[in-house]
């Protein structure tokens, strides 16, 4: 069979694993081809394509990024997008593609198996925000690195009785934050699942403060939001740039040190941001990453051999299951009040006006 391999969005440490799992075992079991299309769905639509053999995938398991390189393009958005990505395939005769990406990625995907397209989807985002998967590679490695950089900023806090908020990835939801912080101990972690209440961090920050601990540290997700006076659901995402991509989303970052100046503000103590950014989705995936990536790479090549079509590999439990790509874009995975509860119950709460808060 003539297979297609893309990766689009942002990218992700195993993406690589993923695409030498899925060419070893298709070339290996099923004596299949492959065709990688270059920077996500830009490829497709502009045509530019690779041959994926053993000798291409050799040695790439540790590397991260993806030698298919990725893009945010969109082909929902261009004039005739979806007609011209159907036409390259046919004239490439694919006869399946493999789609490694987030929702929005996946959004494309089901509308070309909606036109008949035999599409394979494999889960991909350290936001770990893609609903009907328990983790997605990547995951794992951006919290093992935001919780590195906590470690670290935890002694120099501490050494110059400093507060240090550190920022990390999670657009919709604060997993990255919620793993890392708990794993780093952090004293606050504010996610956007929960609008925070900046009197109250600075609240909680000062409590410590008074019972002797001389510094803090602070674990918030870019898309965390501030809780209104009026409106305590309701906040808004603190934007660097208004611009939004072609799957309209705006360019988030900022929060950190918005946050920074206002606990410095309010209590005094001098405090300082660090912006993990990009540092969270590069380098090497960590053991637990690339093991999930291969068993996603085999779990997607024998999708394809079933004919099991709009269908995307899941990790449920500790199995591999797969379930309609329809379903897994239909809505975002937020971080469970169990694990909400675990972070609120670690922190000094006592003297709160309301245990609601
Ligand atoms: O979607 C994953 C993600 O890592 C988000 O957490 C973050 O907002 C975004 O990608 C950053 O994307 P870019 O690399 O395009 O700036």
């Amino acid at each position: 069979m003539k297979i297609g391999i893309l990766t689009g969005g942002g990218d992700c440490p195993g993406l690589n694993a993923v695409i030498r799992a899925v060419v070893r075992k298709g070339i290996f079991h099923y004596n299949d081809e492959f065709a990688g299309f270059l920077e996500g769905w830009r490829g497709v639509m502009d045509n530019m394509v690779r041959k994926l053999d053993l000798e291409a995938v050799a040695g790439i398991l540790p590397r991260g990024g993806t030698i298919l390189r990725t893009s945010r393009t969109n082909p929902l958005k261009k004039e005739h997008g979806l007609e011209i990505c159907i036409q390259n395939l046919k004239a490439n005769g694919i006869e399946a593609l493999i789609v490694l990406g987030g929702d929005d990625t996946q959004s494309v995907s089901q509308k070309l198996f909606e036109h008949g397209i035999k599409v394979v989807g494999v889960p991909k985002t350290i936001d770990n925000d893609l609903s009907g998967t328990d983790f997605c590679f990547g995951f794992d490695t951006a919290v093992t690195i935001a919780t590195e950089a906590i470690d670290r900023v935890h002694t120099t806090a501490e050494a110059h009785n400093r507060v240090i908020v550190v920022e990390v990835m999670g657009r919709d939801s604060g997993w990255i934050a919620i793993y890392s912080g708990i794993a780093g101990g952090a004293d606050v972690i504010l996610i956007p699942e929960r609008p925070f209440d900046v009197d109250e961090v600075a609240a909680t920050i000062k409590r410590r403060h008074d019972r002797g601990r001389f510094f803090s540290v602070v674990v918030i997700a870019e898309g965390a939001k501030l809780a209104s006076e009026t409106d305590p659901q309701r906040g808004a995402s603190i934007l660097k740039e208004s611009a939004k991509d072609e799957f309209g989303h705006v360019r988030l970052g900022g929060i950190g040190n918005a946050l920074a100046h206002e606990i410095e503000h309010r209590t005094g103590f001098e405090t300082r941001a660090v912006v993990l950014g990009h540092i969270q989705r590069g380098g090497s995936p960590t053991a637990f990453d690339r093991v999930l990536a291969t068993r996603y790479g085999v779990g997607a090549i024998d999708l394809v051999h079933k004919g099991a079509f709009g269908e995307m590999v899941v990790l449920r439990g500790n199995h591999i299951r797969s379930i309609p790509i329809a379903e897994a874009i239909a809505k975002t995975s937020f971080v469970s009040q169990e694990l909400i509860d675990v972070a609120l119950s670690l922190q000094d709460r006592r003297g709160e006006r309301s245990e609601a808060a």
